[in-house]
């Protein structure tokens, strides 16, 4: 077989899948999906629309490199390959996996206000609870432990934290943030800021664009807002595309007394993040 190394299978056009030379990492809910379309306006770049999961989960990562190159997108000599997932953020395995590919592979990181993340994480697994008509807890309920060290019994207003609800850990940014850097150097993570993305896209897709190397060719005029949606929509070619339904969507309830827990919880974790990006974010 042909080292692993090199592009395999071509088309008639002369095109090849390549193994990405950009990454978007995580985080889960910060609007990957959103960077992932917005860097395809880019005619240079070509992207993996379906999420990998190559390096997170170990029954993909078995199938070896050939297998990940057969996910990507067919390019031409020169274009940018990039895939999106969002699980490699939090995966304890991925950096290390990710380096053993390309140590020299660049990698996008789209954060946003974790508390806000924790309530869509848990949105996103509740609908797909409703869905398959399983039954769900409220998120007061994961969030929040049991036993009461006051020993007032189950009063929510004393009730702790749980650090031990898995979407409140995806949330730790520092942990996993750590965890990369033990296997790139700072300078090879773009971090992009989510709520920016959010409010006005074309500058944090520009940044994204010097980071990458790429010709400036994504324009102000690729985005405009849709007060229906309520987020800014994408228009290539002369066609519009909003994002899915399901991005963008409204949150489960949270008492703001739950909401205000979680910020003191997090607000710790959340400097030691900065510390680690070399800059400051306007989180609750
Ligand atoms: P909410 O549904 O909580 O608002 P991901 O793609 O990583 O799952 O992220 C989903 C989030 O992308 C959405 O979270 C939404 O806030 C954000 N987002 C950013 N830009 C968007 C856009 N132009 N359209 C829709 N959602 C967008």
């Amino acid at each position: 077989p042909p080292p692993s190394s090199q592009a395999t299978t071509t088309a008639t056009n002369g095109t090849v899948q390549r193994l990405p030379g950009a990454i978007i990492i995580g985080v889960r809910k910060g609007g990957t999906r959103a960077l992932l379309e917005m860097l395809n306006l880019h005619p240079d770049v070509e992207v993996a629309k379906a999420e990998v999961h190559y390096f997170n989960l170990d029954e993909n990562y078995q199938r070896g490199l050939d297998w990940y190159r057969a996910q990507m997108p067919f390019t031409l000599p020169g274009q940018l390959t990039v895939e999106k997932t969002p699980g490699y953020f939090a995966a304890p395995l991925a950096p290390e996996r990710a380096c053993q590919m390309n140590p020299a592979v660049r990698l996008l990181l789209i954060v946003r206000d974790p508390a806000e993340r924790l309530v869509s994480d848990y949105t996103q697994v509740l609908h797909n609870r409703l869905q398959r008509h399983k039954p769900y807890q409220p998120l007061e309920e994961l969030l929040l432990l049991d036993d009461d060290i006051n020993g007032g019994g189950n009063d929510r207003h004393t009730r702790r934290i749980d650090p031990g609800y898995k979407a409140l850990q995806r949330s730790l940014y520092h942990v996993h943030f750590q965890r990369w850097l033990e296997h790139f150097p700072r300078e090879q993570i773009h971090v992009v800021d989510g709520e920016a993305l959010v409010r006005d896209p074309y500058p944090e897709l520009r940044k994204a664009e010097l980071f990458l190397e790429l010709p400036p060719r994504i324009r102000p005029s690729n985005f405009y807002f849709n007060a229906t949606k309520g987020f800014y929509c994408l228009v290539s070619a002369g066609h519009d595309k909003c994002l899915d339904e399901s991005k963008g969507r409204p949150h489960a309830p949270l008492s703001q007394r739950a909401f205000r827990k979680l910020c003191r919880f997090l607000r710790e974790h959340n400097k030691r993040f900065f510390d680690l990006v070399g800059r400051t974010f306007r989180w609750c």
